[in-house]
């Protein structure tokens, strides 16, 4: 199969793309490698062993992809978009042009007569807003994004979806939770909590915790998620909305422990009592339904935290 990727160098595409290379696929990779401010860190060449496995390379926006490398592919997967939550408060038209827009363009592109049979569209649980009273949320929660990028994300959704119904095109919605593992950017405050904390914590510092750290997230480590992309590209399912998450709620103050203890340090977390604006208090989701049309099983936190800590620690060497 012949598989585009947008976002390939992004911190899930990297997985991704290896993921259908060791697979024996062909993957064309597309990305404007702008340093991510808000998101991972810029593409690395050297010594990153993810980076740089797509077969083709595409070093440009992806709603300005040649005609030429669109008519040959067979599947596409759309991870690009601009991630940040409360940035795109502050910057929303950034958000509009770089995830609606920029999809809408695209799409008008892939419109062309091709071989295109399948589209995998990344989307997030900040489509569900604040949904204090049902978790773990299931897909058919309803929609009610409190962010311009939650915003965004579902217009992405709606777009794919639109699209694809028009041109019978099989496509899947993957709504992404909180993702967590190697790759992801340990130097930007707005990657993530636990990249943040491993960031306090290797270098001897103590984790700044907002709320009173009993606030829950599902996380799910990045292969996982990758293994769940590849998985909904390859099969044929149609026009179908699965949220990717574990179902299992874990306190921030937990991670902040259970982190300082996969990476053998003594350090507890400092714990504010602020809230940071915008926040959520819960976010779980239920999984049942991917988990079980597509044998989907996720590792638990711990069994992440475990994969996770060497990765981790050959960045604080790496660092010195
Ligand atoms: C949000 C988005 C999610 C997006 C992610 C990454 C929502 C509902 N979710 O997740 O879609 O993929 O951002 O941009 O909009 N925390 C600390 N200390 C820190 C950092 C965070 O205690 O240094 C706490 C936060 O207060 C929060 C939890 O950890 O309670 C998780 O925060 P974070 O990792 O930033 O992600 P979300 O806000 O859950």
């Amino acid at each position: 199969m012949n598989i585009l990727c947008t976002g390939s160098e992004g911190f899930v595409g990297r997985h991704v793309c290896k993921k259908l290379r060791t697979l024996g696929h062909d993957v064309v990779g597309v990305d404007n490698l702008e340093p991510r401010v808000h998101g991972n860190e810029p593409y690395k060449a050297e010594g990153d062993p993810i980076a740089g496995v797509a077969s083709g390379f595409h070093k440009v926006s992806y709603d300005n992809i040649p005609y030429s490398v669109l008519r040959e592919v067979d599947i596409v997967i759309h991870l690009a978009a601009q991630v940040g939550v409360a940035d795109s408060m502050t910057n929303p038209v950034r958000y509009v042009e770089h995830n609606t827009m920029a999809t809408a363009r695209f799409l008008e592109d892939l419109a062309r007569p091709g071989r295109l049979h399948k589209l995998v569209v990344a989307s997030s649980m900040s489509v569900y807003g604040d949904p204090l009273t049902a978790q773990p949320i299931r897909e058919n929660h309803g929609e009610s994004p409190a962010s311009v990028y939650g915003l965004t994300k579902y217009d992405q959704e709606m777009l794919c979806k639109f699209w694809g119904k028009q041109h019978d095109i099989s496509t899947v919605v993957l709504r992404f939770f909180n993702i967590y593992g190697p790759g992801q950017a340990l130097s930007n405050p707005y990657t993530g909590v636990i990249a943040n904390f491993a960031n306090w914590l290797l270098a001897g510092e103590r984790p700044t915790v907002f709320e009173d750290g009993q606030q829950t997230r599902d996380f799910v480590y990045v292969d996982d998620v990758a293994d769940a992309v590849v998985k909904a590209a390859l099969n044929p399912t149609t026009f179908d909305t699965y949220n990717i998450s574990t179902a299992d709620p874990t306190t921030i103050n937990y991670m902040a422990l259970h982190l300082a203890y996969s990476l053998d340090v003594d350090i507890d977390p400092n714990i504010t009592n602020e809230k940071r604006p915008g926040d959520i208090r819960h976010c779980i989701g239920n999984n049942s339904r991917f988990a079980l049309e597509f044998n989907w099983a996720p590792r638990t936190v711990e069994e992440g935290l475990k994969l996770y800590a060497p990765w981790l620690h050959e960045q604080c060497v790496s660092h010195l």
